[in-house]
C-alpha cells in the first residue's frame, strides 16, 4: 500500500508540477520572444513534458487502482478517480488533438496557426492544472473526512 502510495504521489506531483510551471513560469518567460522562436522553443519543452506526463498518468491510474485493490476506498477516493479520469482524457485530447496540428502547423512553417493550436493547449492545461491541484487537495485530505 505504502508502494502505490508512493507512486501516486510521484505521479501527482510530476504531472501537476510540470504543468504548473509549463502555464506560470515557462509561458511568461518565452512570451517576449518573436513567434518563430517562442513556438519552436515550446514544441521542445512540450516534447520533453509530455512523455512525463504520459509516464504520470499510468502510475496514477496503476498505483490509484491496486491501492483500491487492496481495500482503498470512499467519497473522496470516488471523485478523485471520477476527476483523475477527466484529466487524463483531457490530456489525451491535447496530445492526439492540437499538440499534433501544432506540431504539424511548425512543420509547414505556418506560424499563426501554430500559435492557434498553442492557445488551445494552453486553455486545456489551465483547466487541467486547476483540477490537478483539487484532485490532489481531495486526495490527501480524503482520510481526514
Ligand atoms: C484516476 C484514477 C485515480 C485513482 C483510482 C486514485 C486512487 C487513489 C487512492 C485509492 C488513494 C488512497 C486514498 C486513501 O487511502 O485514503 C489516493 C490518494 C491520493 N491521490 Fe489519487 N487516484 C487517482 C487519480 C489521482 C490524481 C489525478 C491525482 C492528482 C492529480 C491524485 C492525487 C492523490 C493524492 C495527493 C493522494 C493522497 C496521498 C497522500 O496520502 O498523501 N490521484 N488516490
Amino acid at each position: 500500500m505504502i508502494f502505490a502510495l508512493i507512486l501516486h504521489i510521484l505521479g501527482a506531483v510530476i504531472w501537476v508540477g510540470g504543468m504548473f510551471f509549463a502555464h506560470f513560469i515557462l509561458r511568461p518567460a518565452a512570451a517576449p520572444l518573436e513567434p518563430a522562436n517562442r513556438l519552436p522553443l515550446m514544441r521542445r519543452a512540450l516534447a520533453q513534458f509530455f512523455p512525463w506526463a504520459w509516464a504520470s498518468v499510468a502510475l496514477l491510474l496503476l498505483s490509484g487502482g491496486g491501492m483500491i485493490k487492496l481495500g482503498a476506498g470512499g467519497l473522496a477516493v470516488q471523485i478523485m478517480m471520477g476527476l483523475g479520469i477527466v484529466m487524463m482524457l483531457a490530456f489525451g485530447h491535447v496530445y492526439f488533438a492540437p499538440w499534433r496540428r501544432f506540431q504539424r502547423a511548425l512543420d509547414g512553417s505556418d506560424l499563426p496557426a501554430a500559435a492557434a493550436q498553442l492557445k488551445q493547449i494552453r486553455h486545456i492545461v489551465l483547466a487541467n492544472l486547476i483540477l490537478g491541484l483539487v484532485v490532489a487537495c481531495i486526495g490527501a485530505t480524503g482520510p481526514y473526512w
